[in-house]
């Protein structure tokens, strides 16, 4: 792929497509709807709506990285608070699936509002071709985001464009570094829609949420180094007894992950050195409240997944 000629292809193709309408792009931090976004931008100028939905189960920091990285491109981002519904619609489940199934009906419901109000004609997803591919092999549920909720685009009056949905992921980066995104975004590791909702185990509260990004934020500095595929931290639902202020503690309990993988679908642990697991693990029970336990996970996927709900 020329990745020069990809950009001016499609920047080409948008603008045909959606004339003098307008058209919406929701980002989620990640480098397939960052360069849809800057793609558009290109076609679209102000007749891109953009939005980013905070859902409160995002990283230390990651809405104002992303605004911020978009502004410097010119590119105004709205951000739609919505943690508190998140939340409230997550209060009370412990079930993965029944977690993640609450998490995509409030987020399908946030995006239908935002597209409403937006009054546009068009949605730019950053679709890529391993997505269509797993959803043709029944791995994902159907990809495309307004289908996946059996609505029917065209009931919004709107009609889905998909720019990168012929490109792998390193294809995507390469047209991510051809716009000169930074690399914060173009060599962004992947993360979740549902955010660190998969990262805790049993129910998901702000409370819980903010002790498992506290301790992302460290494991993410610690290892950046070894460049692994992907790296988390996971909170458990178990806790266990420690040692702290001077008497017994039945806290907390932090798994550190850490995995090489292509394409996801299988993972080996990353051969983390020990001194740096000591590091981390100093760190955690330094710098997050109630925690007495660091565990390091050795699991290959399978039979593990990368994620834990
Ligand atoms: P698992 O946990 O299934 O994850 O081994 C495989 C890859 O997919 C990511 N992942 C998700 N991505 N929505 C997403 O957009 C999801 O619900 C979801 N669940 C897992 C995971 O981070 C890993 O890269």
């Amino acid at each position: 792929m020329d990745a020069r000629r990809f950009v001016a292809e499609k920047t080409e193709e948008i603008r045909q497509a959606v004339g003098e309408n307008r058209a919406i792009v929701a980002l989620s931090g990640g480098v397939d709807s960052a360069v849809v976004t800057v793609l558009g931008h290109h076609a679209l100028g102000n007749q891109l709506v953009a939005v980013f939905i905070d859902d409160g189960l995002m990283r230390e920091g990651e809405g104002a990285m992303v605004a911020g990285a978009f502004a410097d491109e010119g590119i105004d981002v709205e951000i739609l608070d919505r943690a508190e519904e998140f939340f409230a619609t997550l209060t009370g489940l412990t079930d993965p699936e029944d977690k993640r199934k609450a998490f995509r009906d409030t987020f399908y419901k946030t995006l239908g509002t935002a597209v409403s109000d937006s009054d546009a004609k068009f949605m730019l997803q950053g679709t890529i071709a391993a997505d269509v591919a797993e959803t043709k092999a029944g791995v994902k549920t159907q990809h495309n985001v307004l289908e996946q909720i059996g609505l029917d685009p065209g009931s919004y009056g709107l009609q889905i464009l998909e720019p990168v949905r012929e490109l792998f992921k390193p294809q995507v980066r390469e047209v991510a570094r051809e716009l000169a995104l930074p690399e914060s975004i173009s060599e962004r590791m992947p993360f979740p829609g549902p955010g660190l909702a998969t990262r805790v185990v049993g129910e998901v509260t702000p409370e819980r949420v903010a002790t498992v990004r506290a301790a992302t934020v460290i494991v993410e500095e610690e290892l950046a180094e070894l460049r692994p595929f992907q790296c988390m931290a996971v909170l458990l639902s178990d806790r266990a007894t420690g040692l702290r202020d001077g008497g017994r503690a039945f806290g907390q309990i932090i798994v550190v992950r850490s995995v090489e993988s292509n394409d996801a679908l299988t993972a080996t642990p990353t051969e983390v050195e020990w001194s740096k697991l000591r590091q981390i693990q100093e760190r955690i029970c330094a710098e997050v409240p109630g925690v007495v336990k660091v565990l390091y996970d050795l699991t290959p996927k399978p039979p593990s997944t990368i994620e834990y709900i």
